[in-house]
């Protein structure tokens, strides 16, 4: 049977991308980010970004095509993010989206921009199958899934508050890194030593629930009380020590996990995966449990689109299609 043609949409925050999938193989993955414009002012500014979406969506789509030598009309289906995000955002994405199915006849397929994460697994092992465990953490989640077959998955355990991206831009903040603040953190933890002694969180508790609340707390406090006091600290040593606490016990928890569902394989998504720290300490924990690692290009882990046209592929072979009415949201819940 032929392998479908999918062009994947994505514009939830501040990558505007388009990416062409042929069954699982990635034909072209093009983004256009607008964090840079976005650091002036700390943080998104959803209007901003709304705006360039706008300015560079038919660019980003064309490229994509281009790139992969695919005309429009050769294409099987359209997958689009239609949330969670910035609603503005979205909906320059799906509106979009819309378009092109209505113009073209071809399905629209709304996709939830967390299962795209979960979804870029597949397209860094053509062969990988369920059931597997993943390590799903980003600005917005941290969980462990269980994903038992690839339109089911189970959310073992999660954040009970901030999520690990979260805290590492809030933590990049006081440290006074710019935006977005987790590849910040991470370079500047390479200067340093975990040698500050930091609480990790629900480290003994059962179950698979993270915190990052005391965490970040902790750091704020240390960061003040040094500098009131006026004692030498090292901005290093803090990112450093932050960044073991914050990650490791992610590593911990999705290994019980694999054992208690006496899983094979591990996989792992969303942005705070393109960590340089947390990919070795999770391929090593891996490798010492005998557990197999699929782990996305670093590309893949943050905001893509061949992840959303990698969803999208799941639920077309599924049948699952959505109306032209569909709506963008700006929280959909992991389960
Ligand atoms: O998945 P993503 O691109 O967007 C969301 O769906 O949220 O994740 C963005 C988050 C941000 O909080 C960013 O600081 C974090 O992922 N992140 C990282 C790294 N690269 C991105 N965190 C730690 N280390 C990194 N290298
Ligand atoms: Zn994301």
């Amino acid at each position: 049977m032929k392998e479908p043609i999918l062009l994947g949409i994505e514009s939830s925050c501040d990558e505007t991308a388009a990416a062409v999938i042929r069954g699982r193989k990635i034909l072209s993955d093009e983004i256009a980010s607008s964090a840079q414009v976005q650091a002036k002012y700390g943080g998104v500014v959803p209007e901003i970004a709304s705006r360039l979406h706008t300015d560079a969506i038919d660019d980003v789509v064309s490229r994509a095509l281009r790139t992969a030598n695919v005309k429009k009309e050769e294409l099987d289906a359209v997958a689009v993010t239609y949330g969670a995000g910035l609603l503005g955002a979205l909906l320059v994405g799906l509106s979009f989206g819309k378009a092109l199915s209505y113009a073209l006849h071809i399905p629209l397929i709304g996709v939830n921009h967390i299962r795209g994460h979960l979804a870029a697994a597949y397209l860094e092992d053509e062969e990988l199958k369920p059931p597997f465990v993943t390590l799903l953490a980003s600005g917005g989640h941290t969980a462990i899934l269980y994903t038992r077959t690839e339109t089911e998955f189970e959310v073992l355990g999660g954040t009970l508050d901030d999520a690990a991206g979260e805290a590492f831009d809030k933590v990049a903040r006081i440290l006074g890194l710019p935006y977005p603040g987790g590849p910040h953190v991470e370079a500047l933890a390479r200067e340093g030593k975990p040698c500050i002694p930091m609480p990790q969180m629900l480290k003994g508790a059962g179950g698979y629930s993270f915190s990052y609340s005391g965490l970040k707390t902790y750091v704020i406090n240390y960061v003040h009380t040094m500098s009131q006091r006026g004692e030498v600290w090292s901005r290093a040593d803090v990112a450093a020590s932050f960044q073991s606490a914050a990650l490791d016990i992610l590593v911990k928890k999705v290994v019980e996990a694999a054992k208690e569902k006496g899983a094979d394989t591990v996989t792992a998504g969303g942005g705070v995966i393109a960590n340089g720290y947390l990919r070795e300490k999770l391929t090593e924990a891996c490798r010492e449990n005998g557990l197999r690692l699929v782990l996305p290009a670093k590309k893949r882990c943050t905001d893509n689109a061949a992840m959303i046209a990698s969803e999208g592929l799941i639920q077309y072979r599924a049948g699952n299609f959505s109306p032209l009415t569909l709506n963008a949201a700006a929280s959909i819940p992991l389960k």
